[in-house]
């Protein structure tokens, strides 16, 4: 029987990622990718549910083209990078690439804009063509790294939260390397920026060199549908290195200079030894997704952290958000 014209049907198996598979050979396996049956939408929700990631292998996902329609069919609507700290271009609407910043460095792992007042449900990644070396993208069970940390540190970041402080430039370009509002906002109107950041984060004022905001949010989150706690902030990252970054604690200095910086919720710095362990652990629960061509990753973002391995040579990795 010829399965030309068909959909082909798919091996579902449980795992960190649960492992999707295409089975069949028809001529159009990134339909079949698009318009999953009710039976298999089931399927994949379960396991996205259960595990926070599922990879789907074999559906010949290459083209942006190709990547938009699958992301739209499995995400619905998808939704813009907006807020986001880290340089990123949209290849078709809403589109991204996921390349970040500095190919030869780690990216460390992290809750897509868990620092910021709006953050994406679900990621959508696929793989147009993986780095010639290195270049997985890695995933981390955030429930795993909550049972990992020693209790007085989960404890205080589930009770206490977390502040994250960011000082945009008013022009691109700025040396520091910090995205100017403008890019961050995809809106250079100043009014429109500051009625959506009265609206969702916890402060924002203009300085004299651009803009200035606080953002206070959960630093744990109960995540599925059985409700584990799961870690969920990015301060290991925010608190950069104590050489150059200000005092967070005192906003003066902030007034002053670019950058980003993370505090617990109330007030009180995160000690650099609780940064130094989170790390650390984050490292010791990462798996790394090792890309094929045609590859599609779906991952719950609030139950799993992502992030990148170093990689050379071309490396086409798209990125869409729910
Ligand atoms: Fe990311």
């Amino acid at each position: 029987m010829t399965t030309a014209g068909m959909l082909d049907s798919i091996t579902f198996r449980d795992g960190f990622p649960a492992m999707a598979c295409r089975q069949g050979n028809s001529a159009n396996p990134v339909e079949s990718l698009a318009s999953l049956t009710a039976e298999q939408r089931a399927i994949t929700r379960e396991l996205l549910d259960t595990t926070g990631s599922v990879l789907f292998r074999g559906f010949e996902v290459r083209t942006v083209d190709d990547f938009e329609r699958v992301a739209k069919g499995l995400l619905g609507e998808l939704a813009p990078y907006r807020g986001g700290d880290s340089p990123r271009q949209a290849e078709k609407g809403f589109v991204y690439n996921a390349a970040g910043p500095s190919p030869s460095r780690l990216l460390r792992a992290h809750n897509e804009l868990s620092y910021a007042p709006w953050h994406p449900t679900t990621l959508c990644f696929g793989c147009g063509r993986p780095a010639d070396e290195g270049g997985a993208t890695t995933i981390i069970d955030g429930h795993r790294v909550y049972l990992a940390l020693p209790e007085e540190i989960r404890e205080a970041f589930r009770t206490k939260g977390v502040t994250y402080i960011q000082h945009l430039p008013n022009e691109s370009g700025d040396p520091s390397g910090i995205k100017s509002w403008p890019e961050t906002f995809e809106t250079g109107a100043r009014d429109e920026v500051m009625t959506l950041c009265e609206a969702n984060y916890t402060s924002a004022e203009w300085t004299e060199t651009g803009l200035l905001t606080t953002n206070r949010t959960p630093g744990t989150l109960p995540v599925g549908s059985d409700g584990r706690e799961a870690w969920f902030n990015q301060a290991h990252i925010w608190r950069k290195d104590e050489s150059v970054t200000p005092d967070v604690t005192n906003m003066d200095l902030w007034r002053t200079r670019f950058g980003y910086g993370a505090i617990f919720g109330d007030g009180t710095e995160i000690p650099a030894s609780y940064a130094d362990v989170v790390s650390r652990t984050l490292i010791d629960c990462t798996v790394p997704v090792n890309w094929e061509t045609g590859d599609v990753l779906l991952v719950d973002n609030r139950a799993v952290m992502h992030g990148r391995l170093p990689f050379s040579g071309l490396r086409e990795v798209f990125v869409a958000f729910a």
